[in-house]
């Protein structure tokens, strides 16, 4: 069907953390006309919740290459050592370049920024706001510096249906983006479906972690940034990638989106880690110890891993962290938001064991890109979590996401801003996509939410993945009405079985893919596995 409305803009950014108002912002900057999209409000993706830091190489004795090689050791094999020089090379710059914008980060009293350390990081070199609460100061910055810009329009409430290609000669006789269709206005009928149109598009939508029902993640990634770019037949990557943040705080019920089945797990950061706490099994028994030379610092899925070993042996659903001998004061001044989260399930981190296990936390793979953050398809960039830049390999070293978001943001408002002032606006092809194809029934969601969680977790086999991959397409006959809630289960369906597809097919354990029956990493399997829906919609 055609759209109800059609509008025009220079260039649309999907999506409204670190990655999308940066590269909104950098965009301005070279003078172009920015209309950002966010599916929300501007402040509700993953970025304000995370608590960590961002690394970056500012201590005289550290270097870009000591970050490069922590990052590459964590991302076992599989990170392209040619973004992960662009990533720690340009960090330092792009954090100050934050920092004159007005992100405020925790100093010592002579002024110095402090450093902490997390896992996979041989140095203290993350830098935090708030003590827990750096990604609540980045987002305030962010948005306060794009409101002020007259000229960055900002659409909420309005979620990104399908990418809207320009004929060429790309297969099926597609060529550039040219903009995407979207509904605004949240819940409501198809009526609310138009269609945006741009010289390029930048997705900056986030994660996927709502695939899985235990998670850190924020009800709304839902995946939708891969999902589009798999149906306008863009290149993923890495998908197989999710990591479990080894210590999301087990609470009785999580926060809900009622009738989603969204449900969103507090996470403790590794930086209390990084300061001292340990991991202990029911019996008070520090397990990390002995199985990797950091121990309760090792790499995200080393650690998580020894915990799911752990639950896999008691049967129980958690382990603690110990961080009682911090104490009280320390705890309440270094790690407040966790405290607070502790403290509403009856839990005082100064006297208590603090229940924790783990949870989906970050993708690792995504929309594959260049350096320029360019994706398969001319006109159409990723940038942030829902892009696979190569920095991350099979697994992300900590704090190194918001600083992906920072650096690759800005190459890609450069790009643009190389190639956009001469090219005229195409025109989309005739078949206007987006509302009008099938969508699931929300109800699917908490089904597929615990299947995944059962079958493709932090561990995995062949036989639980094609009991996943069965359950996923019993699901996907089912059908809903344009909505929302419909259009987010339809992308966490898209999203769910290239997982478990790429989880099947990579018969290795390697980073935070975990296969049961083939535990150890397979130099056969060092590559990547690229996906794409073919035009006839499978995978
Ligand atoms: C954490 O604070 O433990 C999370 C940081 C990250 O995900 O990089």
């Amino acid at each position: 069907p055609a759209p109800g409305w059609v509008e025009t803009t220079d260039v649309i950014v999907v999506g409204s953390g670190v990655a999308g108002l940066t590269a909104a912002l950098h965009l301005r900057e070279a003078g172009l006309h920015v209309t950002v999209v966010t599916k929300v409000n501007i402040d509700e993706g993953s970025t304000r919740w995370a608590q960590g830091g961002i690394a970056a190489v500012l201590d005289p004795a550290d270097t870009p290459a000591a970050h490069a090689y922590d990052t590459e050791v964590a991302g076992v094999g599989l990170c392209d050592p040619a973004a992960v020089r662009v990533l720690v090379e340009e960090g330092p710059a792009r954090l100050r370049e934050l920092m004159r914008i007005g992100a405020e980060f925790d100093r010592h009293p002579d002024g110095s920024l402090m450093l902490t350390r997390e896992g996979g990081h041989r140095a203290d070199r993350i830098v935090h706001a708030g003590g827990d609460a750096t990604g609540a100061e980045v987002q305030r910055a962010l948005h306060a510096a794009v409101r002020r810009d007259p000229w960055i329009r900002l659409v909420e409430h309005a979620l990104v249906l399908d990418l809207l290609r320009a004929p060429g000669d790309g297969p099926g006789g597609l060529g550039p983006a040219c903009g995407i269709t979207l509904h605004v206005l949240g819940e409501g009928s198809e009526d609310g479906v138009g269609a945006l149109l741009a010289r390029a598009v930048v997705l900056a939508t986030g994660g996927m972690g709502q695939i899985f029902s235990a998670t850190t993640n924020p009800a709304v990634s839902t995946g939708d940034g891969v999902a589009l770019a798999m149906r306008a037949g863009a290149a993923v990557t890495d998908v197989e990638f999710v990591q479990f943040h080894p210590t999301a705080l087990i609470v009785p019920e999580p926060a809900r989106v009622p009738g989603a089945g969204h449900a969103q797990q507090p996470l403790v950061s590794e930086a209390l880690r990084g300061e001292g706490a340990y991991l202990v099994d029911g019996d008070g028994k520090r397990f990390m110890v002995g199985q990797h030379e950091l121990a309760e610092l090792a790499p995200r899925d080393v650690v998580a891993k020894g915990i799911h070993r752990v639950l896999l042996a008691t049967g129980a659903d958690h382990v603690f962290l110990d961080a009682r001998h911090l104490g009280g004061e320390h705890l309440a001044r270094r790690f407040p938001t966790i405290v607070a989260s502790c403290l509403a399930i009856g839990v005082d981190p100064a006297t208590d064991l603090i229940p924790v296990a783990p949870a989906a936390h970050y993708a690792s793979g995504g929309v594959r890109t260049d350096l320029r953050g360019q994706t398969s398809i001319p006109g159409l960039y990723a940038c942030g979590e829902v892009a696979c830049t190569g920095v991350h390999g099979a697994n992300r070293l900590a704090s190194n996401s918001l600083l992906e978001g920072l650096v690759f943001s800005r190459r890609i408002a450069e790009d643009i801003a190389r190639g956009l002032p001469g090219q005229a606006q195409p025109a989309p092809t005739g078949a206007w996509v987006g509302g009008g194809g099938w969508v699931l029934p929300p109800e699917a969601t908490p089904v597929l939410q615990r299947a995944m969680t059962r079958g493709a977790g932090v561990l995995r086999s062949a036989a639980t993945l094609a009991d996943t991959a069965r359950i996923l397409s019993e699901l996907g006959t089912g059908r809903g009405l344009p909505r929302t809630a419909s259009w987010e289960a339809t992308n966490l369906l898209t999203v769910a079985s290239t997982l478990v597809a790429a989880g099947y097919a990579r018969r290795e354990t390697r980073g935070c893919h975990w296969r049961e029956d083939f535990p150890t990493a397979d130099e056969a399997w060092r590559g990547h596995l690229v996906g794409a829906v073919g035009p006839d919609g499978r995978l």
